[in-house]
């Protein structure tokens, strides 16, 4: 079936807050694309209820007062009103699947053009939709061209570049102008500016540590482990709700398990030596382990952690112990099968996990000895202690 000249274009994005930068591009695509619409999409929520003490419901009503005087501009709601995180793939198929007869572009920065190929399911996600990239204002991204070469000549994607750019604003920034208290207005949409100071939205003392700590964490890691973490964090706090686990603990700890992935070879080295982290015999060889003991120091000495429970559930969450707390075998577990995980047994793991921790925790680590043992790699002694131990509870 042919479809319509003027696609429709989804813009998404947490819009905590929507600010002009985002009408801005959503403008330019309408204009330069030929646009039938923009559909502005914010993100459905980590699971914890509010970022910043801003409800998924506010970010929405942020986004509907930005965009309702502007003919072209809608406000879809599906994702905020889902529990978690929506993959852009489940997105597009169903957005294809509703509108057979409509296209569809993404609206996205430069920045997330760089990003684009760790989305998960890229190549289908490519043949769904095309990609519409609006650059910001003097910041000149180096590669998002030759990124995008490379995109289409391996996934046939298509990008269209626009020839305008949008201001130099980040939701980022805005908070922290906001929590300042000034400077902030004019980057943001009258009313919307409007219902935030009624509502007195993004003022410090909102702030609680797991927002700071999850914005820091965001920041530093690439997208694709943003949203695992973001997995594991959902995955946790469900298990430690069935497994009557401090919840707040578990989405701590599960927020801040793969914080120092980002770190490695001299770089990590240096930071060990800094925060005086001992490894084992067995982890000094076993670079992939590295982040578990340095993500534990990160979270102590920059993040401000003290919970000793939950930073040793850090500290093991890559190897495990012989005799792990509930919290930690809820963080190791919810590792091993937060949704993004697509291995063979996970379903049957999850399955298990909907009644027995020490159950699903035994079988996903068994699972990844087998995983191990095919690549010819040895287990760490405390992994193998903590399978034993489990096996001897069963
Ligand atoms: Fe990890």
């Amino acid at each position: 079936m042919a479809k319509k000249a003027h696609p429709i274009g989804i813009l998404g994005g947490t819009f905590h807050p929507i600010h002009n930068g985002h009408v801005m591009m959503a403008h330019i695509a309408l204009e330069e694309m030929k646009l039938k619409q923009v559909w502005f999409l914010p993100d459905g929520m980590p699971p914890h209820k509010s970022i910043g003490g801003v409800t998924p419901q506010q970010r929405l009503e942020m986004v509907r007062l930005a965009v309702e005087d502007v003919d072209g501009f809608v406000v879809a709601a599906q994702e905020v009103q889902r529990e978690g995180y929506t993959y852009t793939v489940d997105t597009m198929r169903e957005l294809t699947a509703k509108y057979p007869d409509e296209s569809f572009v993404q609206i996205i920065g430069a920045d997330t053009l760089l990003q684009l190929e760790s989305w998960r399911e890229f190549d289908e996600i490519a043949k769904l939709c095309a990609f519409f990239v609006v650059p910001r204002k003097g910041t000149k991204k180096a590669g998002a061209k030759e990124c995008a070469k490379k995109l289409k000549k391996k996934y046939d994607a298509k990008i269209y570049f626009a020839e305008q750019s949008s201001i130099d604003i980040s939701s980022t920034a805005l908070r922290e102008m906001m929590e300042a208290g000034e400077g902030w207005r004019e980057f943001i949409p009258e009313k919307t500016a409007a219902y935030i100071e009624e509502n007195q939205l993004y003022r410090a003392s909102e702030q609680t540590q797991f927002d700071s700590i999850s914005d820091r964490v965001r920041k530093s890691l690439p997208l694709s482990r943003w949203h695992h973490t973001l997995g594991v964090v959902q995955t946790a706090v469900q298990l430690a709700q069935r497994f009557g686990v401090d919840v707040e603990r578990a989405r701590l700890a599960a927020l801040i398990q793969d914080c120092a992935k980002t770190y490695h070879g001299k770089e990590a080295e240096a930071l060990m030596a800094n925060y005086k982290v001992e490894l084992d015999a067995f982890s000094q060889n076993a670079p992939k382990l590295w982040h578990g003991p340095l993500g534990a120091a990160i979270a102590k000495h920059e993040y401000g952690v003290e919970d000793e429970e939950i930073l040793n559930a850090v500290r093991i969450h890559t190897v495990g112990a012989a005799n792990m707390t509930p919290l930690e075998k809820v963080i190791k577990l919810a590792d091993l099968i937060e949704p993004g995980r697509t291995y063979d047994a996970v379903e049957e793991i999850r399955e298990i996990a909907k009644t027995d921790l020490d159950g699903a925790l035994l079988a996903a680590m068994k699972n990844t000895m087998g995983y191990l043992k095919n690549g010819s790699q040895n287990m760490h002694p405390d992994s193998i202690a903590a399978i034993k131990a489990l096996e001897d509870k069963q």
